[in-house]
């Protein structure tokens, strides 16, 4: 399966993970019940959100959010074009009308502030933001923003399970994901915590929080598990939903991987720390988010080359090294699709195209060893030398 000498991303699943599977396939109850309770219980208590819920991937979550926050026809929806195209394409399943905000900089790959204020206009509805790499947006300003105009605000945490902000005590912090009005995260095979498939959408809201479970099954007023339990024997239909469930082999998996979500972020800030450490003397050769105060979720490590090195060719040497790279990500309003229907097209937000042009993402998972990171700059520098540039 695996022709790399250092992949990309890795999944960390070993004995405990497949014997939660194991379990829940002895036990003959496969969709949503009362394992997947405890996933929402275990990751509503990890966030301290009062309502969680399991669905079938983040693009679910950030669609059912879209819904229940009533986005419509012709409604603006404010999104970063510096994301997966999933992050904007759930506004547009509703109807909306993606508007997009540059990003801050080259040392802060997230939403600005600032030309999220110039994008708002009578028919903003709300604003769709994604922390990059798991490193907060600044969410002081967006929020207040929001506020000042009734503006909606929902969090792509896809990349952020863990990660938080201080909330302005000695210790305190608040985590990422829970100061929106919906916070939505994937367990996508090569996110922090991976069910293979999988995402949860959290809110403080109640109002929200009922629309959503009804809205995630069907508009269904009772579920298989409460009819199972004899709670209900019939049930109403009272808007129209989806079948977004998680089943529960995927939720004994994220329970699982819900314990050890700590331990392998950690592990990640010490191999970005050390990445940095290295990287620092690197001519041509920038690592964002530097200045950053905040706690990450460190999910990606993202270099920018200079202009001047062709990233197409170092790309491909370090696949010749045995080494697999990304790219997070082209920019969502230069793809053919959004040029072709929506007419978007170059120099319409200039610090998200210099940046995507330039950005390439470097392995890092838990289980990545310093050797290895070592092994990795060491052709990158290799890389520089042969190019002439050094
Ligand atoms: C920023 C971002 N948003 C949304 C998604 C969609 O997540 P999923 O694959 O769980 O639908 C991803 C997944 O890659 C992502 O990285």
């Amino acid at each position: 399966m695996n022709k790399w000498k250092i992949p990309f991303s890795n999944l960390e699943i070993d004995a405990e993970e497949q014997a939660a599977v194991i379990k829940v396939m002895a036990s003959k109850w496969l969709t949503m019940g009362e394992v997947t309770e405890q996933f929402e219980t275990a990751f509503a208590d990890f966030l301290d959100v009062p309502y969680a819920f399991a669905v079938s991937s983040c693009s679910s979550a950030l669609h059912l959010a879209n819904v229940a926050l009533g986005v419509g026809e012709g409604d603006e929806v404010i999104c970063p074009s510096l994301s997966f195209v999933a992050t904007v394409n759930s506004a547009l399943y509703c109807g909306g009308k993606v508007v997009f905000a540059d990003i801050t900089g080259d040392e802060n790959l997230n939403i600005s502030p600032a030309d999220i204020r110039k994008k708002i206009t009578p028919s903003t509805k709300g604003i769709i933001l994604m922390h990059y790499a798991g490193y907060a947006c600044h969410m002081q300003e967006i929020l207040k923003i929001a506020r000042q105009h009734s503006l909606f605000v929902i969090e792509d945490a896809a990349h952020a399970p863990g990660a938080a902000i201080s909330n302005g005590t000695v210790a305190g912090e608040v985590k990422l994901g829970t100061l929106g009005d919906v916070g939505c995260f994937s367990f996508f095979s090569n996110k922090n915590m991976s069910t293979g498939e999988g995402g949860m959408l959290v809110t403080k809201r109640k109002e929200l929080a009922d629309k959503i479970k009804r809205l995630r099954s069907h508009g269904m007023t009772a579920l298989t598990l409460e009819r199972h339990r004899g709670h209900a024997h019939s049930y109403d239909v009272t808007a129209l939903g989806y079948n977004y469930r998680l089943d529960e082999i995927r939720s004994a998996m994220g329970i699982v991987q819900l314990k050890k979500l700590g331990r392998h972020n950690s592990a990640r800030k010490k191999l970005v720390e050390y990445y940095r450490r290295k990287l620092a003397g690197v001519a041509d050769i920038s690592v964002p988010f530097k200045e950053f105060k905040g706690k990450s979720a460190y999910h990606l490590l993202p270099i920018l080359l200079d202009h001047k090195i062709k990233r197409d060719g170092f790309i491909g040497y370090m696949k010749s090294k045995g080494i697999q790279t990304s790219v997070h990500y082209p920019a969502i309003h230069l793809f053919s699709y959004f040029r072709d229907k929506y007419g978007f097209s170059e120099g319409q937000l200039p610090k998200t195209e210099a940046v995507a042009r330039r950005l390439v993402t470097l392995p890092l998972y838990p289980s990545l060893t310093f050797k290895q990171v070592d092994y990795i700059i060491s052709e990158i520098k290799n890389y520089m030398k042969g190019r002439g540039i050094r």
